[in-house]
């Protein structure tokens, strides 16, 4: 416990000075769908389950909930979840419960300055803990989920990060030499980035450590420059080393947070031109070692950011390419909730007016390729925005819209009216614009 308290006097008074982000109280998330869409917890939740989530009666923690900033957008993306904000932080906590308070948030909402490690003392179990750009700080992050997982229900999930060793290299090396020449003791002083600024003003710009870890904003931003050369505690891992103490924790893997990015066969030109020998080695691995491979060799990703929640509470379901005909039609379509927008509504509109392609990516980017959806599908959309609707009610829907064939004048059979629809749905499932909830 002592050193622990060392630890946590060390991280606190960086984020007492400045509480993180260092937006100011007025300022609102807004109505920004991709910002939104990263705290729904119906998401992971679908990912995981395949079942669609409403927020009312959940309990979502924010887990190092900083100046509060991002409880705003759980708050907004669950609008019927229950907040509970936890920071070690006091500074940290007093303007995360001023900024709920000042925008009005209609979500009930409890704060608790203490650490995450301490959070078994709380009287509450979640549906949702959100832990970003936190989990790092700890002295031992696998105490931080431990401590977690006592307070997650049993379908719980947890969305957690750490600093990738790999695409942070460059900045651990600088942390190095600012510890070595006297910087990073006790708090960090507006003297000690005068010395940090000055020293890179000096240091020749042909210099790798320039090169590579020194930004214009850091001449200004004294929250940027203290978040990367000056991060006290900043530890990072490696994908393996994560997936390590995930289950030290005794936590299970459910998927990364942007997974469409970490596509480890989208690395290679051909993945059938591999060696043999490297393809079937790459096939007879899990989905985490597959992850840590695309780290080692494309370094992009600042955060590991990642789902996992207590073993064994996923629910297994076949691809939807392979589902069988007589599933489909009572299948339930869920539009993303941020997809349903007052800006999406009149895109449908419009789009219904002038034939072509609407792109979906201009009112939801999820972090795929950008998507179009040809303007005969614009009332199957238009419907979803008023609630749930099984796939036979899209097809007739469809099927009323665009009756007959557009070459032959003929009535469109009923059959290929199903494919339609099934190939359309499909593409926006894989997408992730839509949740398809088999019965
Ligand atoms: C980089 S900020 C992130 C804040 C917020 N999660 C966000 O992403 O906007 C890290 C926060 O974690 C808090 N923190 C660090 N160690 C902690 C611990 N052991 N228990 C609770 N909070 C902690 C800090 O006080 C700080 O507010």
């Amino acid at each position: 416990m002592t050193e622990s308290s060392s630890h946590w006097n060390k991280i606190r008074p960086q984020f007492d000075a400045l509480p993180y982000p260092n937006q100011p109280l007025e300022k609102h998330p807004g109505q920004d769908p991709n910002y939104l869409a990263k705290h729904n917890s119906a998401i992971p939740y679908y990912l995981r389950n395949h079942q669609v989530t409403d927020s009312q009666d959940k309990w979502i923690l924010d887990a190092g909930c900083g100046s509060g900033f991002k409880l705003m957008a759980l708050a907004i993306a669950n609008p019927r979840a229950t907040l509970v904000g936890v920071d070690i932080s006091p500074k940290s906590v007093n303007m995360a419960q001023q900024r709920l308070e000042y925008h009005k948030i209609k979500n009930p909402f409890y704060f608790h300055c203490l650490p995450i490690e301490a959070l078994p003392t709380l009287p509450y179990t979640f549906d949702y803990i959100n832990c970003d750009d936190v989990l790092y700080l700890l002295e031992d992050p696998a105490a931080g989920l431990t401590a977690m997982k006592s307070v997650l229900k049993v379908d719980g999930i947890i969305r957690a990060n750490m600093h990738s060793a790999l695409q942070r290299a460059d900045y651990y090396r600088m942390q190095k030499f600012w510890a070595k020449v006297g910087c990073l003791e006790g708090s960090s002083t507006p003297e000690e980035m005068a010395v940090v600024r000055q020293t890179m003003s000096v240091l020749e710009d042909w210099v790798l450590a320039k090169k590579r870890t020194w930004k214009s904003a850091f001449e200004t931003d004294d929250e940027r420059l203290l978040a990367n050369h000056l991060l006290r505690g900043d530890t990072g891992i490696t994908m393996a080393d994560f997936s390590a103490l995930i289950q030290r924790a005794g936590l299970e893997f459910i998927s990364m947070l942007n997974w469409r990015q970490w596509n480890l066969e989208e690395l290679f030109k051909n993945i059938e031109d591999l060696p043999i020998a490297v393809a079937l080695n790459i096939a007879s691995m899990t989905l985490e070692e597959q992850l840590y491979l695309f780290e080692l060799l494309n370094p992009i990703h600042r955060l590991l950011d990642l789902y996992c929640g207590h073993p064994g509470q996923g629910r297994d379901r076949p691809p939807v390419e392979d589902w069988p005909d007589e599933l489909w039609p009572n299948t339930m379509v869920h539009l993303h909730p941020q997809l349903n927008t007052a800006g999406f509504r009149a895109g449908l509109e419009a789009s219904a007016e002038n034939l072509g392609l609407l792109p979906l990516d201009q009112y939801l980017k999820v972090d795929g390729q950008p998507i179009g959806v040809d303007s005969s599908f614009s009332s199957c959309l238009y419907i979803l925005l008023s609630g749930p609707q099984s796939v036979a009610t899209l097809v007739q829907r469809w099927q009323q819209a665009r009756p007959l064939d557009l070459i032959t004048l003929q009535p469109i059979p009923v059959e290929r009216a199903f494919q339609t629809i099934q190939d359309f749905l499909m593409g926006l499932e894989a997408a992730g614009y839509i949740m398809l909830e088999t019965p």
